[in-house]
């Protein structure tokens, strides 16, 4: 399917822009597109996990949907790999009709079909055919959630799959660890800045996860490090969510938050990708929250961190709140 003309901003901008050369989108459009798609195109570990994931399967005479065109790397690898056909869906036009172009100069646009919209407004056996054989999706965030991968999956099962479907990435697993940093807490919220009182400015803090390169600040983990959630994909179960981490402390200590990181399999057979602290180099941080209020914990005393996942967000908070710092 094309991108429809009137959503071709090339010709519309260029009135604009005037001498801008012709393969160039406005400012604002350019604006749309985040900056970590660079990263994320250069993160050699996830590419290539992903390549060695959609190269292990047969996709000989399968229709493949891929969820998040970005580049089309991912469709482009499973397209390169024998599929009969991949139906790749984008959000954002310009980098749908950028994609579409990447896609014709590696000449894979006869195996390949870009559709700007949301995944979940795909129209089975309008958009793409029927049944499909075969998902693949990148549109994870740091924290798992963020980037809408949970609702995309579940509609793409109720609507858009065959019912033996494979999918790729096909299960999750989430760890977190309890976080002492002030650096990191320095993020997120303040007191007083030269003297005068901002504190009011508290009201601004983000209320769930962020991203932090955890390696770039004064940071310790000061609990063990407990996997807390983990969901099979193929399965029907809900990923909602509402339950405790019982953490037990490694040393006396103030808490600040809470750090976590996930594990996707993609194939079964192969090592999962993840953003766990001890890959440094990895373009997905470490996701952080952190609490209002500081806490002091004992060396091996038991710290309860209450947590509830929605489709797009995980949100955590103490469970004994008893000694604040
Ligand atoms: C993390 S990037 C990955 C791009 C590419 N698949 C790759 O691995 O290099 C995800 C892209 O998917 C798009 N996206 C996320 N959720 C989507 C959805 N449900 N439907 C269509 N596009 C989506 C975003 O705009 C973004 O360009």
């Amino acid at each position: 399917m094309e991108i429809s003309e009137d959503r071709d901003l090339y010709t519309a901008e260029l009135v604009l822009e005037g001498n801008l050369p012709s393969n160039t989108f406005s400012p604002n459009a350019i604006k749309s597109v985040p900056r970590w798609h660079f990263e994320m195109l250069n993160d050699h570990n996830r590419n290539i996990s992903f390549a060695n994931a959609i190269n292990s399967l047969d996709l000989t005479d399968k229709i493949v949907l891929d969820i998040g065109t970005g580049t089309g790397l991912l469709a482009m690898i499973a397209a390169k790999n024998n599929a009969k056909h991949v139906y790749t869906v984008e959000v954002n036009p310009y980098i749908a009709k950028t994609a579409q172009q990447i896609i014709k100069d590696n000449k894979l646009q006869d195996k390949i079909t870009v559709i700007n919209k949301l995944s979940t407004d795909l129209i089975p056996g309008v958009d793409l055919p029927k049944n499909i054989d075969i998902l693949i999706s990148e549109t994870v965030d740091c924290g798992f959630f963020g980037e809408g991968f949970v609702p995309a999956l579940q509609h793409a099962k109720q609507e858009l799959l065959a019912p033996d479907a494979i999918l790729l990435p096909c299960a999750v697993k989430l760890t977190a660890a309890l976080l002492s940093s002030d650096d990191v807490r320095n993020l997120n919220y303040v007191a007083t800045s030269l003297d005068f009182d901002v504190s009011l400015f508290n009201i601004f803090s983000t209320q769930g996860y962020f991203p932090v390169r955890l390696n770039s600040w004064e940071t310790s983990l000061v609990s063990d490090e407990v996997i807390f959630y983990q969901r099979d994909f193929v399965k029907p179960d809900s990923f909602d969510e509402n339950s405790r981490i019982d953490f037990t402390a490694t040393q006396d200590a103030t808490v600040d938050g809470i750090v976590f990181w996930f594990e996707l399999d993609l194939v079964e057979s192969q090592p999962p990708v993840t953003n766990n602290p001890a890959h440094k180099k990895n373009h997905w941080m470490q996701s952080v929250q952190i609490f209002e209020h500081a806490q002091t914990v004992s060396k091996g005393e038991r710290f309860s961190v209450n947590y509830k996942t929605g489709t797009l967000t995980i949100d955590f908070s103490p469970a004994n709140m008893l000694k604040h710092n």
